[in-house]
C-alpha cells in the first residue's frame, strides 16, 4: 500500500483555510489523518472532510506531534509563533504567510517554476503572495524563451485576499448600498463596494505598498532572476475571488503574440483564453473555482518599435492557485 500522511491545517476555518480541506479532497491527497486547527473560537466546532465531520481543535504548541505536514494560513504571527513546534516535530511546514518568504534558507515555490528548490527545505518552505504566483505562472514559460527584462504590472486583485472577512464585507456592502442604508468599512481602508482601493498592505517610503514590492522580490526569488526589473500597482477590486492583472512585458529578444500564445498553450497551470473575435479573454468570474491561470488579450506592445514587448491580461483563483492549490501542491512533491 501507498503511503499516507498526516495533514494539519492551522487556520482551517479561514477562507483559505476551507479551501485546503476542499483541494487535499478533490486531488485525493493520500491523507492518513487530518488534523484542523483554529482559534479557541472555534475549538469543538466541525468542518467536512470526505463527507466525515471532523472536530476543530485549538492551535497549541503540541498541535503536531506525528504530523508530516502542517499548511499553515491563519496569518504571519500565527506563522512565526509556532513555526520552531512545527520544525521541531519534525513536520514540514507549508506557510501561506509572508513570514519567512524572503528568509534565504526559506525555499519560495511555485511548483510549475521551482519545483526544484522545495527539496533544499529545512522544515519551511513558503506559499508566495496570491498576484505573485498567478503572475510568474503564466510568465514563466516566456521568460524561459525569450528572458524577461522588465515587468510593469497593475492587479484587480479580489476581496478574497483579506480573508473571509473581506468577502462578507463585498457582500454587506453591496447590499447596503443598494438599499440606501449607511455603511461602515471594517476590513478595507475604505467602501469596497463599486468602488475600488488602489492600496492593499502598508505604504513604504518610496511610495509603493508592501504587496507591490512582494511582487518585485518574491518573482525575482521564484524565477531565479535578481536582476529583473518590475514595478506594480496593486488595486483592490468589488470581485469575490480571483485576482487578474494587466501585465506590461519586455524581452531580451524579439517575440510575437503568436509566440506567446504557442508557449502558453502547453505551459503547466496556463489556459489560454484568447479569442476576442468571439469576445473571449480572461475574466475572474470564469477564472474562480478554476486551478489554472486563464491568460489572453495577448498583443505586441506598440510603443515600441523593436518588437520585445508584449502585453497580456491574466485572471486566476485568489483562494486556489493564489493560495490552497499551491500548497497541497508543494506538498504533493514530497509524496
Ligand atoms: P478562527 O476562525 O477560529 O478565528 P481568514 O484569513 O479567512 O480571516 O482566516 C484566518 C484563520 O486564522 C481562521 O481559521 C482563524 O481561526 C485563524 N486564526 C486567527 N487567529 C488565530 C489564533 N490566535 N490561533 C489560531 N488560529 C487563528
Amino acid at each position: 500500500m501507498s503511503k499516507k500522511f498526516n495533514v494539519a491545517i492551522a487556520g482551517a476555518t479561514g477562507a483559505v483555510g476551507v479551501e485546503m480541506i476542499e483541494t487535499l479532497e478533490k486531488r485525493n491527497f493520500p491523507v492518513n489523518e487530518l488534523r484542523l486547527l483554529a482559534s479557541a473560537r472555534s475549538a469543538g466546532k466541525t468542518l467536512k472532510y470526505n463527507g466525515k465531520d471532523i472536530v476543530i481543535e485549538e492551535l497549541t504548541e503540541n498541535s503536531f506531534k506525528n504530523i508530516d505536514f502542517a499548511l499553515f494560513s491563519a496569518g504571519g504571527d500565527i506563522s512565526k509563533q509556532y513555526a520552531r513546534a512545527v520544525v521541531d516535530s519534525g513536520a514540514i511546514m507549508i506557510d501561506n504567510s509572508s513570514a519567512f518568504r524572503m528568509d534565504d534558507s526559506v525555499p519560495l515555490v511555485v511548483p510549475e517554476v521551482n519545483a526544484e528548490d522545495a527539496f533544499k527545505h529545512k522544515g519551511i518552505i513558503a506559499n508566495p503572495n496570491c498576484s505573485t504566483i498567478i503572475m510568474v505562472v503564466a510568465v514563466n514559460p516566456l521568460h524561459k524563451a525569450k528572458k524577461l527584462k522588465r515587468l510593469v504590472a497593475s492587479t484587480y486583485q479580489a476581496t478574497s485576499g483579506a480573508g473571509a472577512k473581506g468577502m462578507e464585507e463585498l457582500e454587506i456592502q453591496t447590499r447596503q448600498l443598494l438599499s440606501g442604508e449607511a455603511i461602515e468599512p471594517k476590513a478595507f481602508a475604505h467602501r469596497i463596494g463599486f468602488n475600488l482601493i488602489p492600496h492593499i498592505d502598508v505604504f513604504q517610503d518610496n511610495g509603493y505598498t508592501k504587496e507591490e514590492l512582494k511582487m518585485l522580490n518574491e518573482s525575482r526569488k521564484i524565477m531565479h532572476c535578481p536582476d529583473l526589473m518590475v514595478s506594480c500597482t496593486c488595486v483592490r477590486v468589488p470581485v469575490m475571488r480571483a485576482h487578474s492583472e494587466s501585465l506590461n512585458m519586455e524581452f531580451e529578444e524579439a517575440i510575437t503574440p503568436e509566440e506567446v500564445r504557442a508557449i502558453l498553450q502547453s505551459a503547466p497551470g496556463v489556459k489560454l483564453v484568447d479569442n476576442t473575435a468571439a469576445r473571449e479573454y480572461p475574466m475572474p468570474i470564469d477564472a474562480s473555482g478554476l486551478y489554472d491561470i486563464l491568460a489572453g488579450r495577448i498583443r505586441q506592445d506598440c510603443s515600441r518599435t523593436d518588437g520585445k514587448g508584449i502585453d497580456m491580461f491574466i485572471s486566476g483563483d485568489q483562494l486556489l492557485k493564489g493560495a490552497a492549490l499551491n500548497a497541497v501542491q508543494i506538498a504533493e512533491l514530497f509524496v
